[in-house]
């Protein structure tokens, strides 16, 4: 026997591969259902060998379905996860909306799977940003061993992390540098993204920061440590797929390069490719359609008592959205519902 699961948010980049990893991980599905918003009603969607057509969300009607997997943004989230949640489906969230609310959880399951239980409160889990989700990974086993005390962070974050417009806009834009003839201003980024970066992802607020560092530091205390203390610079590079970070981490105790290859080696989610040569590390084109964390030049910090930096490189529509939340819902299935 296995489970109803809705995907909402089935035409976007995170619903479609969402949908591919339960097909991909056989998620034991009794029933699929796949909604987007009304103007996408019937379009075809790829679950395993089979076609599905689209439903409107606004008139989905969840009873009796057991898990909803949502990655519709905070907007349509608001409006239609509630009402999933009170019809006794239980919703994985990939929206921030609800990540910071102290009675949903925010799990990364290599992380802090045990927190699942709190999810009755509301009948909502949050799966974290995609900066956070792969930083934490790495940084888990590190923090078992040494204690971390701060890390300084700085990301190298695809297109696909804004979207389907993203990549619309990034491809739109490479095209118009070799045929000046189209001039494709930027719409969903404050500058030209194609052959350039961009140190500005989500608002900025008072402090200077802009959310999505905000987000990296208020969601990695969440998961990870409320004493660790995190500070952020993000950017949006013109890669597709695949977020990179540089990751600089000072700890408590000691611990040298070899021994942090080591742990990182045999810990859960993480592929270490660290050979000190050419090409002896992992970049971004390198993780699409994978489900690790990669981590590459591991390295001592002289520059600070017990410090460390790394490279960090994920599939942010993987590991930072769709696959996290499948694996909550696996961890669901397994410790909570106990169906599949
Ligand atoms: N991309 C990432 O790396 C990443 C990582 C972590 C979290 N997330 C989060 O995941 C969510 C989805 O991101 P995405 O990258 O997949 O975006 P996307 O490619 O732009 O897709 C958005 C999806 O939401 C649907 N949608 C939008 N408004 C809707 C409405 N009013 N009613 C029903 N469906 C609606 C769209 O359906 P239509 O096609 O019908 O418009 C589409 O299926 C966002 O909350 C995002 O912040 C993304």
């Amino acid at each position: 026997m296995g489970y109803k699961v809705v995907v909402a948010g089935a035409t976007g980049n995170v619903g479609r591969e969402m949908l591919n990893i339960l097909a991909e991980r056989e998620f034991p599905v009794d029933e699929i259902a796949v909604l987007a918003s009304r103007k996408s009603l019937g379009t075809e969607v790829s679950f395993g060998d089979k076609t599905l057509k689209t439903k409107d969300l606004a008139t989905f009607d969840f009873t009796g379905w057991d898990i909803a997997l949502f990655a519709v943004g905070s907007g349509p989230t608001k409006e239609f996860a509630p009402k999933a949640a009170a019809a006794g489906c239980i919703v994985i969230d990939n929206s921030s909306l609800y990540r910071y609310d102290h009675d949903v959880p925010l799990i990364v399951p290599e992380v802090n799977a045990d927190a699942i239980h709190g999810y009755a409160k509301r009948n909502i889990i949050a799966n974290p940003n995609c900066s956070t989700a792969q930083m934490v990974v790495a940084l888990k086993p590190l923090h078992d061993r040494a204690r971390i005390k701060r890390v300084v962070v700085a990301t190298y974050q695809s297109v696909s992390g804004a979207g389907k417009e993203g990549m619309d806009e990034l491809w739109d834009q490479t095209k118009a540098v070799y045929n000046p003839v189209q001039d494709v201003p930027p719409r969903k980024f404050t500058k030209q993204i194609a052959f350039n970066v961009i140190p500005h992802i989500d608002v900025f607020l008072d402090s200077g920061e802009t959310k999505e560092e905000w987000k990296m530091v208020a969601e990695t205390k969440k998961i990870l440590d409320p004493k660790i203390k995190v500070t952020a610079t993000c950017v949006r590079v013109p890669v597709f797929v695949g977020h990179s970070e540089a990751i600089n981490i000072e700890f408590e105790e000691p611990l040298d390069w070899q021994e942090a290859q080591d742990i990182l080696r045999e810990a859960p989610g993480i592929m270490l490719i660290d050979k000190r040569e050419n090409g002896g590390y992992i970049t971004p084109i390198e993780c699409v359609g994978d489900y690790a964390t990669y981590v590459s030049r591991v390295r001592q910090d002289s520059t600070v008592e017990n410090g460390l930096s790394l490279w960090c490189v994920s599939d942010n529509l993987r590991k930072g959205a769709a696959l996290n939340a499948v694996q909550i819902a696996e961890v669901l299935g397994q410790r909570v519902l106990k169906k599949g």
